[in-house]
């Protein structure tokens, strides 16, 4: 399995009403793919016909060229990894037994298992000789989250599925956990469909997005063309509502306090008077952006950027 996945006119009905309609997608190996939209607009619907928890109604979704139906269902959920918003670990197991399962299923040697848990356990920093024996309700949300993260990864699937997987997290564990996804997401070779109803989350994490409203998707892009070449008035407003908050119209200088000083002096430089809008349009042409105030300049990344969002928005 490479990982690849294609939707073609996937219609699923509930109720009486097209919950998905229509939806077309295609996802490319190895890529980082987030689906945004409102509550209701179909997300997780999509991710359960994924993992064939249920049919479409029409249309076919396509894993590696091939009809999802054409592989056994077992082997299709062991083959795809699945986190959700909360409670994706079984209660009664303890931290071991929990990501122990699917490699268990699939009959790996204890040693190997024993030998990837380790690995991954210390990649999301929680060594295994710490919180191997734990059981779920020991962990704060967080960890847990991480825990689920190792146990959809262990073994090795080539497409994971994450449906708002840090929504619950207050914004400075849920900013690590996106770096972390980000750099596993560099190491592994999977691919991931990604779910949140967080634009901020979406343009952070994506390689590609798609925008969900009522069941259609309204446009898929790179983080940076749907910024600037929003499809519509819909796509817009997502962008709009944010600067309604105000931060359009902030000053960077504000920025500094999550930045690093530095020496460097090359590189795109903004003055301290320009607005945070225009260090978000910067970032989508470089990686970093210094910042030159009165007493240095700053070094001012994503991340950096993320940081003051999160405060900024509690
Ligand atoms: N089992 C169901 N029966 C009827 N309607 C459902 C069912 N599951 C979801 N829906 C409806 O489908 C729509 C999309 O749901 P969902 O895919 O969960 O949205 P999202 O994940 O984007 O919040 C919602 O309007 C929801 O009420
Ligand atoms: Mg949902």
């Amino acid at each position: 399995m490479t990982g690849t996945l294609k939707i073609c006119g996937v219609t699923k009905q509930m109720a009486g009403k097209d919950v998905v309609s229509q939806l077309d997608l295609s996802v490319r190996a190895g890529e980082l793919f987030v689906l945004v939209g409102e509550s209701g607009s179909g997300k997780t619907t999509i991710l359960r016909m994924i993992d064939r928890l249920i049919e479409p109604s029409a249309g076919q979704i396509r894993l590696d060229g091939k009809p999802i139906e054409s592989f056994p269902v077992t082997e299709l959920h062991r083959s795809i990894g699945y986190i959700f918003q909360q409670g994706t670990l079984f209660p009664t197991m303890t931290v071991y037994q929990n990501i122990a399962l699917i490699p268990e299923l699939k009959h790996w040697a204890a040693t190997k298992i024993h030998e990837r848990a380790s690995t991954l356990m210390d990649a999301v920093s929680l060594p295994l000789s710490t919180y191997a024996g734990r059981y779920p309700h020991e962990l704060s949300g967080g960890e847990q989250q991480r825990v689920g993260i190792v146990r959809a990864l262990i073994a090795d699937p080539k497409l994971i599925l994450m449906d708002e997987p840090f929504s619950a997290l207050d914004p400075i564990v849920r900013q690590e956990l996106q770096t972390l996804l980000l750099r596993l997401h560099e190491e592994l070779d999977s691919t991931v469909i990604f779910v949140t109803h967080d634009m901020q989350e979406a343009l952070r994490l994506g390689d590609r997005i798609g925008v969900m409203r009522a069941g259609c998707l309204l446009q898929v892009d790179a983080p940076k063309v749907l910024r600037q070449h929003p499809a519509n008035q819909f796509v817009a407003s997502l962008f709009a509502n944010q600067q309604q908050r105000g931060f359009g119209d902030i000053r960077s200088s504000e920025l500094i306090k999550f930045a690093l000083p530095t020496h460097e002096v090359l590189g795109e430089t903004l003055n301290g008077n320009a607005s945070i809008n225009e260090v978000i349009t910067s970032l989508d042409q470089h990686s970093r952006v210094f910042i030159e105030v009165s007493t240095g300049r700053y070094v001012v990344t994503q991340q950096v950027l993320i940081k003051w969002l999160c405060e900024f928005q509690q």
